[in-house]
């Protein structure tokens, strides 16, 4: 039986079988005593084999991170801190674990923990960040499936660079040593098959396709950008989660994200506890006291302009200069969420040369219909807008851009016919998780870590 299920028993259990692998292994003459864990809940089982046990001479020689299958009685547990524990009457170890086995029980770093990534999942810390990721990665369906959100499977090969950052990993089918030449050179338009193809940034421009049927779309998938950027929290492939709202403006869309974030922290509240409490103990102070206040909080709003006066009146020695017109960096969104607001922060309303050309123009003529929510300690989790619904303004302001309007000409298509007011968002899933369990490194809540030069298993 599961752990999980195991140890929630109401009642002592006869004869139960468990299966998983050893985290600790204390033997003398007569007992022995195994934490057992399967993975199914933060808890580990006590397994007490004493000498009735046919193998028991052979139980001294298992080591940590062993796998084995134990079977028994459930019974209270006198130790202190855990309600029960097996009385094993069989062991049977599947397959040992040599003392070269490198999660010996110590506290180990997250950088050491990387470095063999492939086996932290067995740590406590791990375990918890990944039942904690696909816990909410279920909430995620669920708070759109409730309210009628089509879920729909944008490509990850794309020819369009939706951000219009230039940060596309090239996909290519070219022998490199037998390019497709013009005049000499080699010819990357043909780089897939004849077309000029990357991996997807975003799901959105296809989003939109879909929520100008559907009304209500939204996307959960990996998203990749080739960003040179060695930080804590950029990677170069991450999960991003982008609802598209049809009849919907910016404050629409903002309200989605707000009960969005609040649906997920209530969600990890009710359904993850044990794991948080471990968050709360051992990585960052008062995680629950805080996650618990945000699940019913109302999220602050201003405007990129007033977040400007703000960094300017706020007398900080910034690194990074803070002027109308340019983007907000890191410190600057942590000093407005963390020492202005303390809490979430919607900025909204950004100039309109720092973001993408689809985003709705403003009567001002300078600034856009977007926003991001900055969260303390993490900033930018969510980017969003309202997008451009009008033909004539969406392609004036791409050719003000030299973007040729015929290579987005299906995208263009949807405002040439039944165009309608729309707005979505993009959440950083991981993060969201991050936020949500107080890791520090974005490599330290995804599986396997993409990020410039690394790119094991
Ligand atoms: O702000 P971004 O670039 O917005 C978009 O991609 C829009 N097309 C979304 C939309 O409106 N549908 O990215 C959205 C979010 C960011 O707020 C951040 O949480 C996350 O994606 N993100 C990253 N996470 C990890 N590593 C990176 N390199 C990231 N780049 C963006
Ligand atoms: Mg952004």
């Amino acid at each position: 039986m599961r752990l999980k299920k195991l140890l929630a028993a109401e009642a002592p259990q006869q004869n139960v079988e468990v299966r998983g692998w050893v985290r600790t292994l204390r033997a003398s003459k007569e007992v022995c005593f195994i934490e057992l864990n399967d993975g199914s809940c933060f808890a580990s089982l006590q397994l007490v084999a004493d000498r009735t046990v046919d193998n028991f001479a052979e139980l001294a020689h298992i080591g940590t991170g062993a796998c084995i299958k134990a079977s028994g009685n459930l019974v209270d547990s006198p130790a202190k801190g855990q309600r029960w524990e097996l009385h094993v009457s069989e062991l049977t170890v599947i397959g040992n674990a040599d003392p070269s086995y490198p999660l010996q029980k110590k506290r180990h770093t997250f950088e050491y923990l990387r470095s063999i990534a492939h086996l932290r999942p067995r740590s406590n810390t791990f375990g918890a960040v990944f039942r904690l990721r696909n816990a909410l990665s279920y909430a995620v369906h669920q708070f759109f499936q409730q309210r009628d959100f089509l879920y729909v499977h944008t490509p990850i090969i794309t020819a369009s660079d939706c951000e219009g950052a230039g940060e596309l990993f090239r996909v290519t089918t070219l022998d490199p040593a037998n390019p497709p030449k013009n005049n000499g050179r080699i010819d990357w338009q043909k780089d897939f098959f004849g077309a000029r193809t990357g991996l997807t940034v975003s799901g959105q421009l296809q989003g939109e396709l879909f929520a100008t049927a559907f009304s209500d779309i939204y996307t959960f998938g990996p998203t990749f950008r080739a960003e040179n950027s060695n930080t804590s929290r950029h990677a170069s492939e991450f999960w991003m989660i982008e609802p598209e709202i049809a009849f919907a403006n910016l404050a629409d869309d903002c309200q989605l994200a707000e009960d969005f974030l609040r649906y997920l922290v209530k969600y990890a509240l009710e359904h993850c506890a044990e794991d948080l409490q471990f968050f709360n103990d051992r990585i960052e102070k008062g995680l629950l006291d805080k996650l618990t206040a945000l699940a019913d909080a109302t999220f602050s709003t201003m405007t990129y302009t007033e977040a400007i006066e703000q960094l300017k009146n706020s007398g900080q020695n910034f690194e990074f200069p803070v002027e109308w017109g340019l983007d907000l960096q890191s410190e600057h969104e942590r000093y407005l969420c963390e020492q202005v607001v303390n809490g979430p922060l919607f900025v909204t309303d950004y100039p309109k040369e720092i973001k993408a050309f689809y985003m709705r123009a403003n009567e001002d003529g300078k600034t856009v219909a977007a926003m991001d929510l900055l969260v303390p300690r993490v900033g930018e989790i969510i980017g969003g807008s309202q997008r451009e619904e009008r033909l004539d303004v969406l392609t004036a302001r791409m050719e003000e851009l030299d973007m040729a309007p015929e290579s987005l000409d299906w995208y263009l298509d949807i405002r040439r016919w039944g165009s309608c007011p729309h707005a979505g968002f993009g959440l950083g899933f991981e993060r969201l998780i991050m936020y949500l369990s107080g890791m520090e490194n974005i490599r330290d809540v995804i599986p396997f870590p993409r990020t410039p030069g690394h790119a094991e298993f």
